[in-house]
């Protein structure tokens, strides 16, 4: 009885040890990493509005939204939360909350109405200068988005991401901002989730500039994005992080794959899908080799050549260009929201469009046994986002990781319970991969300050800590329970499973 008393004991003692290395404790408090920063973020066209102030062109998202039937709720992102007007408010929100820093970007056609550096606008330029001055002065630091989707028209007129040019037109514009705000931004991300808008915009027809080109115009724009990329960092490496002492880079969308069963045709299916995913843009920037993966490299010149084209839909990256992408960001930008499960056994020839992305994948993805809630838009698997951030750290020998995009979408309502329980969750999935798996994490984003035009879902999907009221012509702003739970976990700095605030109104 003493005998099997003490054994179970010993049982029980190592299960807790391994439950603590694999799933943390849950249930308990957990203290936040020393130098761990906290901010939250938007984007330009989802939150300013001023679509025509001053003089400002229309953007690729300001003609889109034109389009009938693009956009879920047929909304625009031409009024939005008004920003433009309205940011001092913004920052006094964020001040609420507490954060360290506050991404957001630049609208490019508010700044250069050309697309081109041949006249910049004063009006423009002061909106982002007054922006960083309020932000600054009120002990928050801003960290700017150069490229977050809204390109000027005029240059999707030339061709747009499709153009290699556009690695000149962008260098001009990266340069004008570095001129005029560099002095006081420390932090750049020159472009924003280079698949969603290359794959999504050039490839398919679900978002700006809605080229629809599958399997070719999207694989042009993500040889040119990398290339225009490489040229603002080589710029401000060279030119400006002398004289102002700032770091630059890139940020990815790093949702994690992997394969639906253990089957080897499924896991297999799973590491190409990350290729696609996160290693066609990062794998050319982290990896010691540089280059495109040699696997998608393969795959994608086996279905060029099968489909009769003469050479891979693939365009090369030479020797030189290879050279001049690789090591050209200061730290990895890492955004996520979830998890696909790919199964290469559902998979028939036929299912998706020859040619296209998708086909190129040549798997069929979906969440698994995951369910998204009732009010939910984002499926919540936290062990995903473990998974990705050790993904990239044992891809690329440890980079420093910025997150700067995590978050929930749902369907709207102040009290939002399941927001704070996803958010909970993925971060406490972050500790682990921080203290556990040793990943260097710097920065911790979440997305969104406030609700805002969530693109083709339009004003329908919100994913802000705020609620904003798009019938006030103040377009009033009111802390979700979300932004109280935040607004504490920065405060306290420690992540409490049993914090559950109560709602109360407040309003900025
Ligand atoms: C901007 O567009 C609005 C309609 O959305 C219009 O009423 C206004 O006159 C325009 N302003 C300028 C400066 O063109
Ligand atoms: C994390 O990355 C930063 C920047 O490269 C570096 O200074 C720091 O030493 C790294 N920390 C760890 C624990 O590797």
């Amino acid at each position: 009885m003493g005998c099997l008393f003490k054994f179970l004991t010993a049982v029980f003692a190592v299960l807790c040890v391994t439950a603590g290395k694999e799933l943390s404790s849950r249930a308990a408090v957990r203290k936040l990493p020393e130098g761990l920063l906290f901010g939250a973020a938007t984007a330009s066209y989802q939150i300013e509005g001023g679509w025509n102030a001053s003089d400002k062109s229309p953007s690729i998202w300001d003609t889109f939204c034109e389009i009938p039937g693009k956009i879920k709720d047929g909304t625009s992102g031409r009024d939005a939360c008004k920003s433009y007007e309205y940011y001092q408010r913004d920052v006094e929100m964020l001040k609420f909350l507490g954060v360290d820093f506050y991404r957001f970007s630049v609208s490019w056609p508010r700044v250069l109405p050309s697309g081109f550096a041949d006249k910049v606008s004063q009006d423009g330029i002061e909106y982002y200068s007054r922006l960083v001055d309020e932000l600054l002065a009120n002990g928050i630091e801003p960290s700017v988005t150069l490229y977050h989707w809204d390109l000027p028209q005029s240059l999707q007129d030339l061709g747009g991401w499709a153009n290699p040019l556009i690695a000149d037109w962008f260098e001009d514009y990266a340069r004008v901002l570095y001129d005029a705000l560099g002095d006081r931004v420390k932090l750049w991300i020159t472009l924003n989730e280079p698949k969603q808008f290359a794959i999504y915009g050039y490839g398919k027809d679900v978002f700006a500039p809605d080229i629809n080109s599958p399997g070719v115009g999207d694989y042009m724009a993500v040889k040119n994005l990398l290339m225009a990329h490489a040229r603002a960092w080589h710029l401000y490496d060279k030119e400006y992080r002398p004289k102002q002492n700032g770091n630059c880079g890139i940020t990815i969308a790093s949702d994690f794959a992997e394969g639906i069963s253990d089957s080897p045709a499924d896991v297999e299916a799973g590491n190409l899908a990350l290729d696609f995913e996160i290693g066609f843009y990062s794998h050319p920037i982290f990896s010691t080799t540089g280059g495109f993966p040699e696997k998608l490299v393969k795959r994608v010149a086996e279905r060029s050549a099968a489909q009769g084209f003469p050479r891979s839909r693939l365009p090369e990256l030479t020797k030189d260009e290879i050279d001049f992408i690789r090591g050209t960001s200061d730290f990895y930008g890492f955004n996520h929201y979830s998890t696909r499960f790919y199964s290469a056994e559902d998979y028939k020839s036929g299912m998706f469009e020859e040619p296209s992305y998708d086909d190129d994948v040549g798997a069929v993805s979906g969440r698994g046994e995951y369910t998204t809630a009732p009010n939910g838009y984002t499926t919540k698997i936290p062990a995903g986002i473990r998974k990705a951030l050790n993904w990239i750290k044992d891809s690329y020998n440890s980079p420093e990781i910025m997150i700067f995009e995590n978050g929930y979408g749902d369907y709207g309502g102040v009290n939002d319970p399941d927001r704070i329980d996803y958010y909970k969750a993925y971060l406490d999935a972050i500790l682990d991969a921080i203290e556990v798996d040793g990943c260097n994490i710097s920065r911790y984003t979440a997305w969104s300050l406030m609700d805002n035009f969530e693109w083709a879902q339009g004003l329908s999907v919100k994913f802000g800590l705020f609620e904003v009221d798009y019938e006030a012509e103040k377009r009033t702003r009111t802390a979700k329970t979300s932004a109280l739970w935040y607004r504490n976990l920065i405060a306290s700095r420690t992540l409490d499973p049993a914090d559950n605030p109560k709602y109360e109104k407040i309003e900025f």
